[in-house]
């Protein structure tokens, strides 16, 4: 196996413990999402220009002032990766965590913020996980969340880009995202990205717009929505969560990449594996219209989100206006099972990594 090793820690941070460790109180057999969160967070400002030294810190409430500018106008980004125990070894695997470092780094230069070194943005998060490596779950179905957030922190009204921004990284033992298979609703009305917008950055402000579109969505009995183009309604872009793949008559295809979606490290870990099979995989735009005629002549043979938190999450129904399009049931949907297999296996060092896709720790 192949592995790309986390050189050994360098004395870059300040590290400071914690003295009242709360791993005991933490039910691992029953771990929701998003709700636990470690004992240390990393921490670093952005002040006169530069990166000021890292803090690994106890896990904690940060002091801000009611002007701090991202809170006004939204100057932040995130990023999401996941941590699994090697099935083999006692090591830990990040997966590709470079590739959401660079994601990062993207997010940022459209959001006119500063970009972190990718090395330095995976070495935080590596000394992070090997403090708290005792955090890390074990259970199949379960993985250490890891959330880089990067915000503007000027003490300042105005609109303009801050001076001074925080990162933080936060690490959280999580469970399943979506326990069940999920219904989505079509977006035909609200609109989440447009060419020329944010909406292939990983921005704070993409997600504040679509929670009254979603909230609806639930009020409906729908679990998300899928996003559609912003100028006709007419392409599928992505769920809120997960970039979006549908199987129609044997082959995968999910919308391209043109700027308005996700560039999804899971997406891309997808298209790899489902062509490593052999099965034929196609990037390009899809109507919903493509989509109700496949269904319609029974051609519609799966559809799935692919993402970090929701892993492979199978799609049970599309709503579009007053349609509906029930898809055949979980165990005719071959393909989506096996590339999720094939997936959690290499994250948990079941299956040969050939694509140096781990950092082990
Ligand atoms: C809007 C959106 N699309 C796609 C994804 C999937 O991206 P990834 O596979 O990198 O987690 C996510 C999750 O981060 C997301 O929030």
């Amino acid at each position: 196996m192949t592995f790309t090793h986390f050189a050994p820690p360098k004395p870059m941070f300040e590290v400071i413990k914690t003295k009242h460790s709360r791993l005991s109180q933490v039910d691992f057999n029953n771990i929701p999402f998003g709700r636990i969160f470690s004992d240390h967070m990393f921490v670093m400002d952005y002040q006169n220009g530069q990166w000021q030294q890292g803090q690994i810190i106890p896990y904690g409430n940060l002091q801000l002032s009611p002007a701090t500018s991202a809170l006004h106008y939204g100057q932040a980004i995130f990023e999401g990766l996941k941590a699994n125990r090697d099935s083999n070894s006692a090591d830990i695997l990040l997966f590709r965590p470079y590739d959401n470092a660079h994601r990062f780094n993207h997010s940022a230069v459209r959001m006119d913020m500063p970009e972190v070194p990718e090395d330095l943005f995976v070495e935080a998060i590596a000394q992070l996980i090997q403090l708290d490596r005792e955090w890390v779950p074990s259970t199949t179905d379960s993985s250490m969340y890891i959330r880089p957030v990067m915000f503007g922190c000027d003490n300042f009204i105005g609109v303009r880009s801050s001076d001074n921004y925080k990162m933080v990284v936060l690490t959280s033992p999580v469970g399943p995202y979506y326990t069940k298979p999920v219904r989505v609703v079509i977006a035909d009305k609200f609109v989440r990205a447009f060419d020329g917008g944010t909406g292939e950055a990983k921005a704070a402000g993409n997600y504040g717009a679509t929670m009254y579109p979603a909230s609806l969505a639930r009020q409906k009995g729908y679990d998300q929505v899928l996003w559609t183009d912003g100028v006709e309604h007419k392409y599928v872009e992505e769920i809120g969560t997960m970039n979006v793949f549908f199987v129609i008559n044997n082959e995968v295809i999910t919308p391209s990449l043109d700027g308005t979606i996700l560039h999804g490290v899971t997406r891309d870990s997808v298209i790899t594996l489902f062509k490593e099979m052999g099965v034929k995989v196609t990037e390009r735009r899809i109507t919903t219209e493509e989509l109700f005629e496949a269904h319609s002549k029974g051609l519609l043979q799966e559809a799935f989100g692919a993402g970090t938190a929701a892993t492979i999450t199978q799609i049970e129904e599309l709503a579009y206006k007053d349609k509906r399009y029930v898809m055949p049931p979980v165990q005719a949907r071959t393909l989506a099972t096996k590339v999720k297999s094939e997936l959690e296996n290499i994250k948990r060092g079941l299956k040969p990594d050939t694509y140096n896709w781990l950092v082990r720790i």
